[in-house]
C-alpha cells in the first residue's frame, strides 16, 4: 500500500504519487468546443493525484460524438485548454489530454455541421445517444474512404500539436470504449476488405498509424494510448482473436517507445494483463472499473501496473488522495450530474475538511 503514495517518474515528469485521474467526459464545454469556464477549477481541485488524464476531446468537427464535449483543433480551443493546464500545473501536476474520435457513436444533431458519422463500416451500433432533442437511436454511419482515413490520421496529428501548444504534457489516444479506433479493431464493426480490415494486422493498422503520426509530431515520450480489452458495449464484439489482437498491438506500439499504455480492464483475462506487462517496457496504467476501495493499490503492489487510474472516485472526491491516505470515507458520485449542467456535481463535491466544517 505504501508504494501507492510514492513519487514516480513518468519519463521526464515527476508524479507526486501513483494515482491517476481517469479520463471523464463531463459535457460542460462551450458551444464552440472550448473548455467551460469551470473546467480549470474542476481539474485543479483534483490535482492531488500524480497525473490527470483530461476528458475525451475531439480532434476535428466530425470527431465529436456527444453534446458539449471539448475540442483541440482551433485557436479558441488552445486558449481555453491553456487556462485549464496552467491551473493544474500551478499545483505541480502533469496533465495529458485524451484525443477521441467518436466514429459511429455520434449523431448529426450533436456535431457542428450535422454530417453523417464516419466509421470503418456502415453498421449502426444498435444503441441510443443523448441529443439536444432527447434520446435518439444512433443512425447508420458512412464507411470511411481511404482518403478519409488518411485525413483522420492527419487530424489526430494536428490535434496533438495543438494540445502541446496549449501546454499539455502529452496526449492519450482513445482506442477504447467502442469509439472510432476500437471500431476498427473489432470485427463486429469493421467489415472492410482493404488494408484496414480483416486480419489482426489490418484491423490494428489505423491505431498504429495514428500513434506513429502523433509520436512523430510531438515525440513518443508525450504520446500514450488507452485500450479496453474485453469491452462489449455498443455493438463491439472483439471475436476469438481479440486477445491476440491486443498482444500484437502492444508489441508493435512498444517499439515506438510511447510514454504509457493505459488499460481499462473490462474482461476477465488476467493472463492478458500479465502478457501486457511483459510485452510493454514503459509505464503501464491500469483502470479496473468499479474497483472496491480495499483493493486500491493491489495492482501496483503485485507488480502488474506502475500506476492505477480511478474515475468516479476522483470525480466525486477532489481530495481523493488525502482521503485514501487517512482512510477517510468517500463521497459517492451522482450519475444524474455526470453529463452537462453547471457547477452542481462538478465543482461542488466537498472535501473532507469542508464536510467537517459544515
Ligand atoms: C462520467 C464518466 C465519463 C467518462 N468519460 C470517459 C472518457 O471521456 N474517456 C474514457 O476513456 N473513459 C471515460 N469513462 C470511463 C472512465 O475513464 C473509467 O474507465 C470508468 O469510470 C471505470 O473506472 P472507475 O470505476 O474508477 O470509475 C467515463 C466514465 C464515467 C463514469
Amino acid at each position: 500500500m505504501t508504494k501507492l503514495f510514492d513519487a514516480y517518474h513518468l519519463r521526464h515528469h515527476a508524479l507526486a504519487n501513483r494515482l491517476v485521474m481517469a479520463p471523464l467526459t463531463r459535457s460542460r464545454a462551450q458551444p464552440d468546443g472550448t473548455p467551460g469556464e469551470l473546467a480549470a477549477q474542476y481539474y485543479a481541485e483534483r490535482a492531488g493525484v500524480g497525473l490527470i488524464i483530461a476528458e475525451s476531446t475531439q480532434p476535428s468537427d466530425d470527431g465529436q460524438g456527444y453534446m458539449a464535449t471539448p475540442g483541440i483543433y482551433t485557436e479558441a480551443h488552445i486558449a481555453g485548454w491553456r487556462k485549464v493546464i496552467s491551473a493544474v500545473h500551478a499545483k505541480g501536476t502533469p496533465i495529458f489530454i485524451q484525443l477521441m474520435h467518436a466514429g459511429r457513436i455520434s449523431h448529426p444533431d450533436n456535431t457542428p455541421y450535422h454530417r453523417q458519422a464516419l466509421a470503418p463500416s456502415a453498421i449502426e451500433p444498435g444503441s441510443g445517444i443523448f441529443t439536444p432533442g432527447g434520446m435518439q437511436a444512433v443512425p447508420v454511419p458512412r464507411e470511411m474512404t481511404a482518403e478519409e482515413i488518411r485525413q483522420t490520421v492527419a487530424d489526430f496529428r494536428y490535434a496533438a500539436r495543438c494540445a502541446i501548444e496549449a501546454g499539455a504534457d502529452g496526449v492519450e489516444i482513445h482506442a477504447a470504449n467502442a469509439y472510432l479506433i476500437h471500431q476498427f479493431l473489432a470485427p463486429s464493426s469493421n467489415k472492410r476488405t482493404d488494408e484496414y480490415g480483416g486480419s489482426i494486422e489490418s484491423r490494428a493498422r489505423f491505431a498504429i498509424e495514428i500513434a506513429t503520426a502523433i509520436a512523430d509530431e510531438i515525440g513518443a515520450d508525450r504520446t500514450a494510448i488507452r485500450f479496453s480489452p474485453g469491452m462489449k458495449l455498443w455493438g463491439i464484439e472483439e471475436g476469438p482473436d481479440g486477445a491476440d489482437l491486443y498482444r500484437y498491438l502492444v508489441t508493435e506500439l512498444d517499439r515506438l517507445g510511447l510514454s504509457y499504455l493505459h488499460i481499462s480492464q473490462y474482461g476477465q483475462d488476467e493472463v492478458l494483463l500479465e502478457d501486457f506487462r511483459k510485452l510493454w517496457k514503459n509505464t503501464l496504467i491500469l483502470n479496473r472499473p468499479g474497483r472496491p476501495r480495499e483493493q486500491i493499490g493491489s495492482d501496483i503492489a503485485s507488480g502488474l501496473a506502475d500506476l492505477e487510474a480511478y474515475g468516479q472516485l476522483v470525480l466525486a472526491n477532489p481530495d481523493f488522495v488525502d482521503r485514501l491516505k487517512t482512510n477517510a470515507s468517500m463521497n459517492e458520485a451522482d450519475p444524474r450530474t455526470f453529463f452537462g449542467g453547471d457547477a452542481h456535481g462538478y465543482t461542488d463535491y466537498p472535501t473532507l475538511r469542508e464536510t467537517q466544517d459544515a
